[in-house]
């Protein structure tokens, strides 16, 4: 660590902001020392808030259709290889009682941009799952839709919303993306779900093809104006049938520094540990809550459909039935000294 990134570090930890050059110094000039500097320091932020309490989140994957043909994304329209699927509502019901049995009181349904979930359609499901367990929060993360749409869907009682915004940098969004698809829309519908009292989230991609350091000092930036309530980032990971076939994936350490670092602009944030950060390293979503995440999202889905949403390759938890995902976890978290906790786990407000 040099006199340079130790000042950087200092003033991040107690001040919680730095500039957009610095966020980038940060990043440029960092090594092991200043990772396990930031990350001692995210612990033990996240801990006075948190305490060693991780969050779980029962992830249905609700549908691999998607009108979009993001660059990145197995499931992406132009992928004919794809064996499309959707979840009935029925499905979708019995998974999230299938979660609430296993002590998860959160649910996110996910999916593409499947125009087959109309606002009539989810409002139905939402109350469903609302009906049958009042005390679990809803998540959706269901991409780009209208201000109209995201107004329907919270008032029937969707808590909080994940939507990626991929990149902060326009000409970076532009090269992850088919030209249909504009980065001014996704930040339209993230200050959109924000203004309607959503919990949102944002977040981005590790090591995606075209990102440079400055890109992910604006996507700091960005996570410091913004103030998600969550933030969702996990390397980049190459699906063979996609135009980055050939990419090399995202690091395991860059992204466990920026979870320190995120942590530590967001002290309350809720920050998980994703599947594919699991998946590019076998103790990979433990890595990550010793940097600083304290979430966990399990796979609810039924294994029938698991292997079909395929966003990138060799993802993990793809045989396992869920209860079996719980209990890998449970013990997995339990080993570095943390807990999982049944709790809805809303974000603490300031
Ligand atoms: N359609 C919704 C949306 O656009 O927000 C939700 C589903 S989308 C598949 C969820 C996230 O998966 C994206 O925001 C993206 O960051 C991530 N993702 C897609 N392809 C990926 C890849 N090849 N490697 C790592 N993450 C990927
Ligand atoms: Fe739509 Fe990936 S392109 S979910």
């Amino acid at each position: 660590m040099t006199n340079v990134t130790k000042e950087l570090a200092d003033r991040l930890i107690r001040e919680h902001s730095l500039s957009l050059d610095e966020y980038e110094a940060l990043l440029t000039d960092r090594d092991a020392e200043t990772a396990e500097y930031l990350a001692a320091e995210a612990v033990k932020q996240r801990k006075a808030v948190y305490g060693t309490k991780v969050f779980v989140r029962g992830l249905i994957e609700i549908s691999n259709r998607c009108k979009n043909d993001c660059l990145y994304c197995g499931i992406r329209l132009s992928n004919g290889k794809c064996n499309r699927y959707r979840l009935t509502e029925e499905q979708i019901l019995a998974c999230a009682d299938e979660g609430y049995r296993l002590g998860l009181h959160t649910v996110v349904m996910q999916g593409g941009e499947d125009p087959y979930y109309t606002d009539e359609v989810l409002v139905r499901i939402i109350k469903g799952i609302k009906a049958q367990h009042p005390d679990s929060a809803v998540t959706l993360s269901l991409g780009e839709r209208s201000r109209e749409s995201y107004k329907a869907l919270r008032e029937a009682g969707a808590d909080r919303y994940l939507l990626r915004h991929e990149t902060a940098d326009a000409e970076h969004y532009r090269k992850l993306h088919p030209a249909e698809m504009s980065f001014e829309n996704r930040m339209r519908c993230l200050r959109d779900l924000k203004e309607l009292g959503y919990q949102t989230g944002c977040g981005f991609m590790v090591g995606s093809p075209y990102q440079t350091m400055r890109a992910l000092a604006e996507d700091l930036k960005f996570i410091e104006t913004f103030r998600p309530e969550m933030c969702g980032i996990g390397p980049f990971i190459p699906h063979h049938e996609t135009p980055f076939a050939k990419e090399p994936a995202g690091s395991v350490e860059l992204t466990c520094y920026l979870l320190s670092i995120i942590r530590l602009i967001h002290p309350r944030v809720l920050l998980p540990a994703t599947t594919a950060l699991g998946t590019m390293h076998p103790k990979g979503r433990e890595l990550g809550i010793l940097a600083g995440a304290n979430v966990l999202m399990p796979n609810l889905s039924p294994v029938n459909v698991r292997k079909q949403y395929e966003l990138y390759d060799n993802k993990i938890c793809m045989g396992e039935e869920s209860a079996q995902c719980m209990q890998c976890l449970s013990e997995r978290i339990r080993a570095i000294g943390y807990e999982i906790t049944a709790e809805r786990g809303d974000y603490a407000g300031e």
